[in-house]
């Protein structure tokens, strides 16, 4: 039984928008994560899996229930953080995430107890107990994150949870959720957030996933390519970009007499992401 398993998943919105077309997923891994482009369908797949929209059609189910028919049982077994969410202002931390515990069937002596110790882990300790109104943008998405990690919930979603926090605060939020017991689904546009939390990785574009597997196995087809900005016919934006073998890159350097606008760059996720978005392109 997966995690997450989706056969043929396809949302249109009331507008006529299909967000979702025919998408097929299986994530198995303790934490996993979905990246895509802006509008690629990674909000409305999360809000789909944990019951908060229904699909058009399709199936979807979380750890064997069924998005549709299982709503309720999912319901109890799943912490869903959305994208955009903001705190009530009078409210602290503190009270937001105890209230959210207690709410969730924590008593009140262990929903403080336990509040208190996540918002610490998160940094947060010396703000826990002031109005939200007065944490900067970085604290507030904390607050949120910061439930999720103490909900103790069988799966976690965050879509996009580290959006806007700074280097250190967005380490000790990848600190928790790998110490965290919960298995997690997010989504990322970091790419070295997922290289570095996300046993498993689905590229999602246009609604349907376009490639997915470990890390090692998305960077399977660049092995031993390196990235070349400043020369080749794939245009990201105003930059030239291609991939060679080690050594046609050095050739294409002597070439052009080591022209400074080429460059060289170890290839990562982002390349695979790159990659990904320009062949459904060509479709
Ligand atoms: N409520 C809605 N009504 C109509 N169309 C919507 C609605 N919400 C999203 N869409 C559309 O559905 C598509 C997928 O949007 P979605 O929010 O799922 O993308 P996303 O991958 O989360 O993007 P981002 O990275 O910007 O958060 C987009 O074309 C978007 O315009
Ligand atoms: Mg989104």
């Amino acid at each position: 039984m997966g995690i997450v398993t989706t056969k043929n998943l396809t949302k249109v919105y009331p507008n006529g928008t299909k967000a979702l077309d025919k998408l097929n997923l299986d994530l198995n891994s303790r934490i996993s994560c979905i990246i895509g482009r802006n509008g690629a369908g990674k909000t409305t797949l999360i809000r789909i899996l944990s019951t908060q929209l229904r699909p058009t059609s399709g199936k979807a189910e979380i750890m064997g229930y069924d998005v549709v028919r299982d709503r309720e049982k999912i319901r109890k077994i799943i912490c869903s953080i959305p994208q955009e969410v903001k705190p009530v202002g009078i409210a602290s931390p503190l009270e937001h995430v105890a209230m959210y515990l207690t709410a969730r069937g924590f008593s009140i002596k262990d929903a403080l107890k336990v509040s208190r110790g996540v918002l610490t882990e998160l940094g947060l300790g010396h703000f826990m107990s002031k109005p939200s109104d007065e944490l900067s943008g970085g604290m507030k998405r904390k607050i949120f994150v910061a439930m999720a990690i103490a909900s103790n919930a069988d799966l976690v979603f965050l879509d996009e949870p580290t959006v806007g926090l700074d280097p250190i605060s967005r380490l000790e939020v990848w600190g928790a959720l790998r110490r965290l017991r919960s298995r997690v689904v997010l989504t990322t546009h970091y790419m070295e957030e997922a290289e570095a939390l996300c046993e498993e990785i689905a590229i999602i574009e246009k609604g349907k996933v376009v490639s997915s597997g470990s890390l090692e196995e998305l960077m399977e087809p660049l092995k031993g390519k390196v990235r070349v900005e400043g020369y080749g016919e794939m245009k990201i934006g105003s930059m030239n970009i291609t991939y060679l073998s080690k050594k046609e890159a050095k050739m294409l350097l002597d070439k052009y007499n080591n022209d400074r606008r080429i460059s060289i760059k170890p290839v990562s996720l982002e390349d695979v992401f790159i990659l990904s978005g320009v062949e459904v392109e060509k479709d």
